[in-house]
């Protein structure tokens, strides 16, 4: 996770099998793709000599045992897959146990996405700083932490807060960090999610302090996410 303004793709619950392979013809550009859990030992041969680097969209809250159709940190590590997103809305919303995530992440030493975000309720009530405490209350003091600030009624739906939104969103959770992720010295980057595609990137970007993209539906074409690359280098 190296280049300055960071792009991600979450490619979802898809079968990407021929997008990688697509995306797998691009050598230079320095972006992040995370694929599902089937695709990730195959990506990440793919791509060994390319800019691109590989991530898993979820771990569960276990460590190992009797969890039938569940995949571990350990086996993550084991696989050669050290960066891993914790607590994306859509896994949220299986129930899944994000504080025990990342306190497994963080004993593996792994790079963590987290994702963070309002839902519409709390956007419409205007309790988003009281949500984002909670959801940043649980991070351990993980070294390699990417932030991804992801309101849940801008992700597919076309919709994207007002710049000023962004803006206070972005400060409100750097400003949390540089109090309670003291032993993160490089300062973590602050990306923002939400419908973010080749046309309204570059606004996004120059009216905003984001740090970069986490980017769902448009990664699904390469063509597209290449366009957004090469609009906010
Ligand atoms: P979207 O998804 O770009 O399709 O809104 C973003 C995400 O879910 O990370």
């Amino acid at each position: 996770m190296t280049s300055d303004f960071m792009i991600i793709g979450n490619l979802k619950m898809h079968a990407v099998g021929e997008l990688l392979v697509e995306y797998a013809k691009v050598k230079d550009k320095h972006f992040g793709l995370l694929v599902p859990h089937p695709y990730l030992v195959g990506a990440r041969k793919l791509f060994a000599d390319s800019g691109i680097w590989i991530g898993a969209q979820s771990m569960s809250a276990w460590e190992s045992g009797a969890h039938t159709g569940c995949v571990s940190g350990e086996m993550l590590k084991e696989l050669g897959i050290g960066t891993v997103m914790i607590g994306h809305s859509e896994v949220r919303a299986m129930g899944e146990g994000v504080a025990e995530q990342l306190q497994i992440a963080n004993h593996l030493g792994m790079n963590v996405i987290y994702c963070v975000g309002e839902d519409l309720l709390s956007y419409e009530k205007n309790t988003r700083d009281e949500l984002l405490q909670r959801q940043l209350s649980v991070l351990p003091p993980i070294a390699n932490l990417v932030v991804a600030y992801e309101p849940v009624w801008s992700i597919g739906t076309g919709k994207i807060p007002s710049y000023q939104d962004i803006n206070d969103a972005v400060s409100f959770i750097k400003q949390w960090l540089s109090v309670n992720m003291t032993g993160n010295s490089g300062g973590s980057k602050v990306l923002y999610g939400g419908s973010i595609n080749n046309r309204n990137c570059e606004e996004v970007r120059s009216q905003t302090d984001v740090d970069g993209f986490l980017i769902g539906g448009a990664a699904l074409d390469p063509e597209t996410m290449l366009e957004v690359i090469e609009r906010c280098k």
